[in-house]
């Protein structure tokens, strides 16, 4: 397999005065009459060039977009981008996201007037720039000196506090958005579950606080975790748990929060083999499994004093001469028999196991799991909301305030009682398909639940529908790391409930 290309960023300094240099101009602006601060270090001549573009082009400041404007003063070029009123950080984060993407191809240097914004704003903005500078195309051949771009130079009167806030925080979340996205976007090929592994060995090497620790095949056959060496039986490829434990300074003693990812690294469907229309896009399938380990990448690189693991269940669903049928009958974990009436309903059997050995392993506060799990979660919620299902009300709360504050927002679904008998099966103790027409994600929902004790905090984010999109001013086509921003806010700002509390 040919070398994937590495993700190059420019360089971000941050700075007091308006420097001399006149590369490209990014002006992050909120409202015309903002405008004139933003504007004061230019020459007149610039100013009302700039100005009356914007008055002329009926430029709309409220939602995300960009206006490239050529021939004011010495610059390459000027990018206005909006940043909304709201003055919300994922705004912000968009808006830089939007300017890094479109200077992509400027080898210039570029210089942003963060006008009146806050420092923690400016370090938004900064942020997004540089996961606006991502790129999908990791196999495309790269023309010559392609990636060698200026640096970024932010100028704020809060510079110090930015760059503080930038250093710490930004930067950590872009290099593990970069993880994510890269893992999720490489072909079937490229990763399969000991490649993943390798990645986050790779990753993780020589930051504090990590351990990680690996079950293969053997260790799963001798715990008896038939469900996920089920779904690995019809791959070449064996199937792996990968464990990544970060305790972060002052938390040696607190009980972890815990993420599951499910990490199938190439679902075909298996037997119940899918239609070919799009299926290379489910290289995508181990996406929850990049975001948990990615949102711990994030939370350990920025040293946040947090306790964390990400266990990430990770096998390739093919079909084959040993694969799992239809009817087959799998023992998982904890010891409860499953009919597999699809074997592309395979996330849910990885999972089972997945979080069965996490209740026995790891004495977690609360469990959230992450998993590109159905396609009906998209005709529930087409791209706006990730699914949020959770028996426990205050968990489900944290959730989605960290989603909505992460710009990353859930929509919280039932997992309805019901549901237990769209899941009866006539020979074993429940099967992962539904009989009927039942809710799709939900009756997915109630499976992993089957898997985890109902005394645990759990909640799962079915993101089937947001793990992956087309291109748009803000992202190339392909992974939008989904859940990695939100999980990092949720672990920082995770509060226990009272003991009992629902
Ligand atoms: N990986 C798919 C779900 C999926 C679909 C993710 C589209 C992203 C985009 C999952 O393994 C799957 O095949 N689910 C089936 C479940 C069904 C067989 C019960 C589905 O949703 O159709
Ligand atoms: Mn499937
Ligand atoms: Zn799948």
């Amino acid at each position: 397999m040919a070398q994937p290309a590495s993700q190059q960023l420019r360089l971000v300094q941050f700075v007091e005065q308006l420097p001399a240099d006149r590369g490209a101009l990014v002006l992050p602006v909120a409202n015309l009459e903002e405008l004139p601060t933003s504007l004061r270090d230019l020459t007149t001549p610039e100013r009302t060039a700039i100005q009356r573009a914007l008055e002329t082009s009926e430029f709309n400041f409220s939602s995300p977009g960009k206006l490239s404007l050529r021939g004011i003063g010495d610059w390459q070029q000027v990018v206005i981008v909006a940043v909304g009123e709201d003055g919300r950080a994922p705004d912000y984060e968009r808006a830089g996201a939007i300017a890094g993407r479109a200077l992509l191809s400027e080898s210039a240097t570029v210089t942003v007037i963060a006008g009146a914004m806050t420092g923690e704003a400016v370090s938004n903005f900064a942020t997004g720039f540089g996961l606006g500078e991502y790129r999908s195309d990791l196999y495309r051949a790269r023309e010559e000196g392609e990636g060698d771009r200026g640096a970024v130079t932010v100028v704020s009167g809060s510079a110090l506090l930015a760059q503080s806030i930038y250093e710490n925080r930004g930067r950590a979340l872009i290099a593990a958005m970069n993880w994510t996205r890269d893992i999720s976007n490489e072909p079937g090929n490229a990763v399969y579950p000991e490649v993943f592994v390798d990645r986050a060995r790779t990753a993780f090497s020589g930051v504090e606080g990590i351990q990680i620790d690996v079950l293969d095949e053997t260790a799963m056959n001798e715990l008896g975790m038939g469900a996920i060496l089920g779904v690995g039986r019809g791959s070449e490829r064996p199937p792996r748990l990968l464990v990544v434990r970060y305790t972060g300074p002052g938390t040696e003693d607190d009980r972890p929060i815990v993420l599951a990812g499910k990490g199938i690294t190439f679902d075909t469907g298996g037997i119940s083999i899918k239609p070919r229309q799009n299926m290379e896009n489910m290289r995508m399938d181990m996406s929850g499994a990049a975001s948990v380990t990615g949102a711990v990448l994030s939370l350990a690189l920025s040293r946040a004093s947090v306790n964390v693991v990400a266990v990430s269940a990770l096998a390739e669903n093919m079909p084959d001469g040993r694969a799992i049928r239809p009817g087959d009958v799998l023992r998982a974990l904890n010891g409860k028999t499953i009919q597999v009436i699809s074997t592309d309903a395979e996330g849910r059997l990885v999972l089972a196991d997945g979080l069965s050995w996490i209740e026995r392993n790891l004495d977690a506060v609360a469990v959230v799991d992450v998993a590109t799990l159905t396609g009906s979660v998209r005709g529930a919620l087409s791209n706006d909301y990730a699914g949020l299902f959770s028996r426990h009300d205050w968990l489900a709360t944290q959730l989605l305030e960290a989603g909505d504050a992460a710009g990353e927002p859930l929509w919280r679904l039932p997992i309805h009682d019901s549901y237990a008998q769209d899941m009866r099966s006539t020979v074993a103790d429940i099967r992962n398909g539904s009989t009927g027409n039942g809710g799709g994600a939900g009756t997915a929902a109630y499976f992993l639940g089957e898997f985890i004790s109902r005394d645990i905090p759990w909640a799962h984010l079915d993101i089937a529908n947001m793990a992956w999109s087309g291109a748009s001013d803000w992202k190339p086509d392909g992974s939008a790391g989904f859940g990695v921003r939100l999980l990092d806010r949720f672990v920082r700002e995770f509060e226990q409930s009272m003991p009992n509390g629902r």
